[in-house]
């Protein structure tokens, strides 16, 4: 099988690149990336000597480009990854977001159905769902619970679900949709919570929670996103929405609490900054459809995931202090020097 991935030098597309080449040795994957601040060549350099292996930069809304690669390469299955990825970026900075996630999607789909109407998966987020109170812990995200979406960056992604369902009905697209919950694990680019506070905690710098720390997140172990997706491509229903998390509930200051206590850091580096534009409060998923239609189950406790993420980041130091100390330390500063 030939696999078209997008958004393959990001943080879940390039684990997902490392599982499917080990997983499936004789298929061949193909990984368009546009190299944005967040996508980082050395998170694929373990593949890139590999045969099965291709890495094209492209933007996913360059429809020439992208309808040309499809012409040479003829991929039997599309995986669309990239993404501009990040809700703080999204409420500075509305239209890339806008601009790939939702036209670079559309690009995609295009290029799918010029070519022989080509088997396409939207990785979406749990972030189109909204967010659920605090006090209600009997509450979920199911795939029937309606889009309701707080940033512009949820906003586009749910932008881009729409289409792809659409794409489906008026075209006849073989298409299916994954919305996840928080992944961790390694490759994380350092602006997102955990690889930010494992960053800082290890530079004894502040650890910037937003508002009280009480917003409650749903982390699963990325590898075992990566076999979601996995399942879903090869046996999911066409047409249909799967959600995939793992019931592991936690709030933001606990993680952080719980990374200064691996690190044998204080908690006194831990600092309270002002929250971020309508934060969203809690969200949990309901695995059910995708554990009872594909049997797919997490393996990752939060337990172990947490102390092979630190030790990754210990290992592997020179991957992320390479990004930032580049353009990452404007963001920091614009981000959090007055906050
Ligand atoms: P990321 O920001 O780490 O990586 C995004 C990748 O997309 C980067 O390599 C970037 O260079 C590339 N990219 C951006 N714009 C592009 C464009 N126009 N053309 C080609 N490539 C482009 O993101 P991530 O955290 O790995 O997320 C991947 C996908 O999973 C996204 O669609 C995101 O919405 C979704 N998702 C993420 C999470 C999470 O916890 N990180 C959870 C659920 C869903
Ligand atoms: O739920 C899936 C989503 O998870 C994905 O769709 C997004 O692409 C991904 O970025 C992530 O979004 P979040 O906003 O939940 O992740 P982030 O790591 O930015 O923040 C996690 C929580 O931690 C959130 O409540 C905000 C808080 N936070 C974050 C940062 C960066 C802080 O308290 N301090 C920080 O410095």
């Amino acid at each position: 099988m030939k696999v078209i991935v997008t958004g393959g030098a990001g943080f879940i597309g390039g684990n997902f690149i490392h599982y499917y080449l080990a997983a499936h040795p004789d298929d061949r994957v193909v990984c368009i990336d546009k190299l944005t601040y967040a996508g980082n060549l050395s998170t694929l350099a373990p593949v890139m000597e590999n045969e099965n292996f291709r890495f094209v930069k492209l933007d996913i809304c360059d429809r020439e480009g992208v309808f040309a690669l499809f012409e040479e390469e003829k991929p039997d299955v599309v995986i669309n990854f990239a993404a501009e990825s990040h809700v703080d970026r999204s409420i500075e900075n509305p239209e890339i977001f806008l601009r790939t996630n939702i036209i670079g999607t559309e690009v995609m789909m295009d290029a799918c159905r010029r070519f022989g109407n080509i088997r396409y998966h939207q990785v979406s987020t749990d972030e189109v769902y909204g967010d659920l109170p605090l006090d209600r812990p009997d509450l979920f995200f199911t795939e029937e619970t309606p889009i309701h979406t707080s940033s512009p960056y949820s906003s586009s992604k749910a932008g881009a679900d729409l289409l792809v369902l659409a794409y489906h009905r008026t075209y006849g697209l073989p298409v299916t949709i994954s919305r996840c919950s928080n992944n961790y694990g390694p490759y994380h680019f350092p602006e997102k919570l955990i690889p930010l506070m494992i960053a800082n905690a290890l530079a004894d710098k502040p650890l910037p929670v937003y508002g009280k720390g009480i917003n409650v997140r749903d982390w699963l172990y990325v590898e075992d996103h990566c076999k979601a997706i996995d399942l879903i491509i090869r046996k999911g229903r066409i047409g249909e929405v799967y959600n995939v998390g793992g019931h592991n509930e936690m709030r933001n200051i606990d993680i952080v609490k719980l990374i200064c206590k691996e690190l044998g850091k204080p908690e006194s580096l831990i600092t309270y900054v002002t929250d971020r534009k309508g934060h969203d409060m809690r969200y949990a998923i309901d695995p059910a459809k995708i554990h009872n239609e594909l049997g797919w189950l997490p393996e990752t406790t939060f337990a172990d995931g947490i102390k092979k993420t630190i030790q990754w980041y210990l290992d592997n130091k020179e991957w992320w202090q390479e990004i930032i100390s580049g353009e990452y330390r404007n963001y920091y500063e614009k981000m959090y020097g007055n906050r």
